[in-house]
């Protein structure tokens, strides 16, 4: 069989060579000298290009793999000032689900509620450095504490990523002064209140102001008054009416904090003080929903005799919005949140440090794009 084989290579070389012999013109020789050498460098080309995706791809897998193992290893403790707030479970859900998609194991990752009170959660934090975390997600309680709370965990040398609650101007200057793994990943929430006042100011001044009387009556409904979310919310969106040229009177401004509960209350005893109400801005959907319990009891039809507005985006306000029981929302972006604070958390461990502010912007929410808002966020 083998020499069967070794006699028919033989007899094609030779034909070969014969045929190459019998062309009278020295071209058909070279014309086959270059082919074979053409056949030659593309079987190389090709071979190497098979090399460097073999070797490319082991790279890949290799970086997969410490990459993964080191993440996996990796502790991480996340502070929530409170779990029974709506928004900050959405977050604390995605934040969870994508850390383990990025390489951590879930069970490496511990999750406390604060219970709204700042004494639990700096006991919590000082429980996780003692436990020997590898990186801190913190939601403060109180934002005015973030010194403190930046103070020991930057002592233990463990690097802190601070969500929704941004600390002051000045505290995040010490992070940069002292060049120290301290971040905060959030949004404007200037941004969130300016929407707000503009969704109003998008219906026009003869719509909303409903007994015609030139201004447009107002009941603000805020969050914990501490936090920068509901300042700014506050401030802008009753802003945003006045550099349009409305003029605004406050009926009422109360302190719901961030709660549904306390917000159908409120806007109960308001709504029954003041008739006259036009808008009832509320800091948070959370609230605006409790707001709408008591504009429904009061007989009153958002839309036709008042108008309402919240922030978040939460799927029970976007049904209300597609169904016109709610004037408008805005969308507080907790899957880019959320991401953005795991991805800062990574570049703390693998060493590449993150700018101190991470920035995401808010997105106004009308009846014109609710239905694909709520499709994004399911
Ligand atoms: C959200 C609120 C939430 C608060 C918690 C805000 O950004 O809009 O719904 O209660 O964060 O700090």
């Amino acid at each position: 069989m083998k020499k069967k084989l070794v006699s028919l290579l033989t007899v094609s070389a030779l034909s070969l060579s014969v045929l190459a012999g019998c062309s009278s013109s020295s071209d058909s020789a070279a014309d086959v000298a270059s082919s074979a050498e053409e056949a030659a460098e593309e079987a190389v080309e090709e071979k190497t290009e098979e090399v460097a995706d073999a070797v490319e791809e082991t790279a890949a897998e290799v970086t997969d793999a410490v990459a993964g193992g080191d993440l996996a290893d990796k502790k991480v403790g996340v502070c929530i000032y409170q779990f029974s707030d709506n928004f900050m479970t959405l977050f604390r859900n995605e934040l969870e689900s994508y850390l383990v998609a990025q390489g951590f194991s879930a069970d490496n990752i511990t999750i406390v509620d604060g219970a709204n009170d700042q004494a639990t959660q700096t006991n919590q934090i000082q429980n996780f450095i003692t436990s020997g975390v590898d990186v801190l997600i913190i939601n403060p309680v109180n934002s005015s504490s973030a010194a403190t709370i930046t103070d020991l965990v930057v002592g233990a040398n463990i690097p802190l990523v601070y969500i929704n609650r941004e600390p002051d101007a000045d505290e995040e200057q010490r992070w940069e002064d002292n060049n120290w793994n301290v971040c905060y990943v959030g949004c404007d929430a200037r941004q969130s209140g300016t929407y707000q006042g503009e969704i109003i100011v998008d219906l026009g001044k003869d719509v909303v102001d409903l007994n015609g009387d030139g201004k447009i009556q107002y009941i603000m409904i805020e969050g914990d008054p501490e936090n920068v979310d509901a300042q700014y919310r506050t401030e802008f969106s009753v802003k945003a009416l006045e550099d349009a040229g409305l003029e605004v009177e406050c009926l009422d401004d109360e302190v719901g904090n961030w709660d549904q509960a306390t917000a159908q209350q409120l806007v109960a005893n308001a709504l029954s003080a003041h008739p006259e109400t036009e808008v009832v801005f509320c800091n948070n959907d959370a609230m605006a929903l409790g707001a709408l319990q008591s504009i429904e009891s009061a007989g009153r039809t958002v839309g036709t005799d008042i108008y309402l507005v919240g922030v978040d985006a939460l799927s029970e306000a976007l049904e209300d919005v597609i169904a016109g029981t709610m004037t408008g929302t805005v969308f507080n972006d907790h899957f880019s949140q959320s991401h953005s604070a795991a991805d800062a958390a990574i570049n703390f461990l693998n060493g590449a440090g993150n700018d101190h502010y991470i920035g995401c912007d808010y997105v106004k929410v009308t009846a014109d794009n609710a239905q694909e808002i709520l499709d994004s966020v399911k």
